[in-house]
């Protein structure tokens, strides 16, 4: 796929599982209430979400009945031993796999454009759309950035940024310019013409931030966004998090092994024992 102008873009990391029979996308959902006035309704709400893994040595449960709720405006650390589990929930919530059972449901007006065109506002299931709404929905809905920055070695970073507006076939020029708008907002407009192997590490993942943020998504997963820089270009990083996150209304699920970092969000889920646990970020 890397190379490939029209593959999609986020690929997905794991393959979606058999769909659930009918999903209906539009079927009203009587477990996730309209919110009362005044109050925001989530745009993330997890019931009852199960991940197993069947293995040539049997089955690893990695969590069980996770139910949580994440509402516009948070940034949001998970945090977890290693294997606890939380890159295989941000999959889940990414709709970049298919959970055992359970749902991830997702309120937004213009969650999909063919979703949106009566105003429906009714949550999607994540868990339930078909491949080629998942993918329309990853596109516009989410930005992603990973430990590794994943830029396509032959384009240069403003390509790179533009490229999920290029593989929705969105104008060029017009593509480009917002690219270049989001590469000044991680400081990097005169590394514009640089290929990825002429950025420094603390730059590639400037430049995979600005492109998460090229379609203006409503939700920002990153996992381990800052786990292979240096102490001070983490601090770099996940600074221009923090002030992207305000600055473009973002709701930001991270995940995190760095304590300060979590400290610094809005709410800590810690994954343990196949549970989650909110705990507050003063005591990370
Ligand atoms: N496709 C898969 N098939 C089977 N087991 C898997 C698969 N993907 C992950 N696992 C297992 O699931 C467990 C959780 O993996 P995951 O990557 O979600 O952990 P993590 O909490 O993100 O860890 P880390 O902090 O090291 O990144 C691990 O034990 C891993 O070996
Ligand atoms: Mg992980």
């Amino acid at each position: 796929m890397p190379g490939e102008p029209n593959a999609e873009f986020p690929p997905p990391a794991r393959s979606l599982a058999p769909l659930n029979p009918s999903p209906g996308l539009r079927s009203p959902l009587p477990e996730a209430p309209a919110p009362l006035s005044g109050v925001p309704a989530p745009l993330l709400q997890v019931q009852a979400l199960r991940k197993e893994y069947k293995t040539g040595r049997g089955s690893l449960v990695l969590f069980d009945n996770l139910n949580f709720s994440v509402f516009p405006g948070e940034l949001v650390a998970i945090i977890g031993e290693s294997g606890a589990g939380k890159s295989s929930l941000l999959h889940l919530l990414g709709a970049l796999d298919a959970p055992t059972s359970g749902k991830v449901l997702f309120r937004a007006n213009d969650a999909l454009d063919s979703h949106a065109k009566d105003g429906h506002a009714d949550p999607i299931d994540l868990c339930s759309l078909p491949p080629n709404l998942a993918s329309e929905f990853r596109n516009r809905q989410i930005g992603y950035v990973w430990q590794a920055h994943y830029l396509l070695p032959e384009f240069t970073a403003l390509e790179n940024v533009a490229m999920p507006l290029l593989t929705r076939e969105e104008d060029r020029k017009p593509s480009l310019a917002k690219a270049l708008d989001r590469l000044s907002e991680v400081e990097l407009a005169d590394r514009a013409d640089h290929r990825s192997g002429e950025l420094s590490g603390g730059e590639q993942q400037r430049v995979s931030l600005a492109r998460a943020l090229v379609t203006n998504p409503r939700l920002l997963l990153a996992d381990e966004p800052t786990g292979d820089l240096d102490h001070r270009t983490s601090e770099v990083v996940f600074s221009l998090i923090e002030r992207l996150h305000a600055a473009h209304r973002l709701t930001s699920i991270l995940v995190t092994h760095n304590p300060a970092f979590a400290r610094r969000c809005t709410r800590v889920f810690q994954l343990r024992d196949r549970r989650m646990e909110e705990i507050s970020p003063k005591i990370v």
